[in-house]
């Protein structure tokens, strides 16, 4: 959506708040022994207190409140028996609607320990994010966004998963632009607008540069050994700085 009236504003800024410090508390939440479905409980309690719904399931059916993705899985995780055990890398996906508004927002942690290639994987994922915000405004050519992101991955040593990307956001979950790539498409001539709501959402990984769908129809999975990591804000494009509506 592009925003019209402060009322706008309001209401996105109420929801960014809301998934933000749900996925906050879901991070903070998470130990080894317990399972994504009673992590994602902790999610779905918080949406429940702050009354608003969880997107996916609002939106597409998904069977659960939010997604958690462990390890290999990239994207679209289905919380449920999963246990979390030391070492693995999970990544928590939060998005919500209320009063007719939405947002998104996504995080990764390694349950301890990690390790340095966990660690680095982590922090150029959110140095990705944070290169692509400072490159957002109005007027610019959106595929600089995907072009700041492949520059992070390409300096760090990491992949792209190619086809998981950013979208516009706000008066539904996936809405105009779509396809926002995480890495730079030369023939594609949009440009930001001021007002615009986009969820920007690189994903970098260790070996894969697709992730293909599992049998349960939601898990989107690269290679057996693969690791990923995806850091997501909702943002409204200015002419200057955006404002990210999912920081906590
Ligand atoms: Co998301
Ligand atoms: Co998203």
């Amino acid at each position: 959506m592009t925003i019209d009236t402060d009322q706008d504003l309001i209401n996105l800024q109420i929801i960014g708040k809301i998934v933000a410090t749900t996925l906050k508390a879901m991070m903070n939440h998470a130990e080894p022994g317990m399972t994504t479905g009673e992590l994602d409980l902790i999610g779905k309690q918080l949406l429940d207190k702050y009354e608003a719904n969880s997107a996916p399931k609002v939106t597409y059916g998904f069977p659960a409140y939010t997604c958690i993705s462990v390890n290999e899985e990239a994207a679209h995780g289905i919380p449920g028996e999963r246990i979390l055990q030391p070492g693995d890398i999970v990544n928590i996906d939060v998005s919500a609607e209320k009063n007719g508004y939405f947002a998104d927002t996504g995080g990764t942690f390694v349950m301890p320990p990690s390790n340095p290639l966990k660690d680095r994987l982590i922090h150029s994922t959110q140095l990705a994010l944070t290169k692509a915000c400072e490159y957002a405004s109005a007027g610019k050519k959106l595929n600089g966004i995907g072009k700041a992101i492949q520059s992070v991955a390409k300096q760090k040593g990491f992949k792209i998963i190619k086809n998981l990307c950013g979208h516009g956001v706000g008066r539904g979950l996936h809405e105009e632009p779509r396809e926002i790539a995480g890495y730079f498409i030369p023939q594609d001539k949009r440009t930001l607008k001021e007002g615009m709501v986009i969820a920007v959402e690189p994903f970098l990984s260790t070996k894969s540069q697709f992730v293909s769908e599992m049998e349960d129809g939601w898990t989107l999975t690269g290679q057996p050994d693969n690791m990923s990591a995806q850091f997501e804000h909702t943002m409204v494009i200015t002419k200057n700085k955006p404002i990210l509506l999912t920081r906590c």
